[in-house]
């Protein structure tokens, strides 16, 4: 029964703000009507339940995290079965220009090349540097990121009411 099978939402977060956003996402499927898993990549062991798949990641020295890759790459033939959507998680080059443009698709694509998602999302995420450890909040202030919560709500929302409809 195609028609009745579970959307899973599956996350990889260091300091937990990509994993309220896939929560986030997660609500707004269910308000869709859809059954809804959210789960940590790290325990999802098989993805055969599910008609479709968000994944998402936080950023990290320009890169998705290595589980949230490592997911991808293990579900791959199963993952490219089904529709798929990513969404990233981060604070730097977030504006419109040509060049954070860019920077934004050099972040996702060793990922894409793995495997082309049907949809994909950037946003802006949260930097609480009180959280991190030593090393994470001199690599922060290196980059020149500041403290706060820039996470839309309303555009999280609004890309999970359009992924997967139809
Ligand atoms: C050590 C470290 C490195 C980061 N590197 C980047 C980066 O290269 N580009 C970027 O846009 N954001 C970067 N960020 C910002 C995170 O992606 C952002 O804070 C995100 O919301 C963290 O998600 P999490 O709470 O799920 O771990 C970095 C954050 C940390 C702590």
């Amino acid at each position: 029964m195609g028609e009745s099978k579970k959307i899973l939402v599956t996350y990889a977060s260091r300091y937990g703000s990509t994993a309220e956003v896939a929560q986030a996402i997660a609500a707004q499927l269910c308000a869709r009507g859809e059954d809804v898993d959210v789960r940590s990549v790290t325990d999802v062991t098989d993805v055969s339940p599910y008609r479709a798949v968000v994944v998402g990641s936080a950023v990290r020295m320009g890169q998705w995290l290595a589980p949230a890759v490592k997911f991808v790459k293990a579900h791959r033939d199963a993952l490219s079965q089904v529709p798929v959507a990513y969404f990233t998680v981060h604070m730097l080059a977030v504006d419109d220009s040509e060049a954070s443009r860019q920077k934004r698709a050099a972040y996702l694509a060793p990922v894409r090349a793995i495997l082309a998602p049907r949809h994909e999302a950037f946003f802006t995420g949260k930097i609480d540097s009180r959280q991190f450890t030593l090393l994470d909040r001199l690599m922060t202030k290196a980059t020149g990121s500041v403290d706060g919560d820039q996470r839309n709500w309303q555009a999280i929302r609004s890309w999970a009411d359009q992924i997967f409809v139809n």
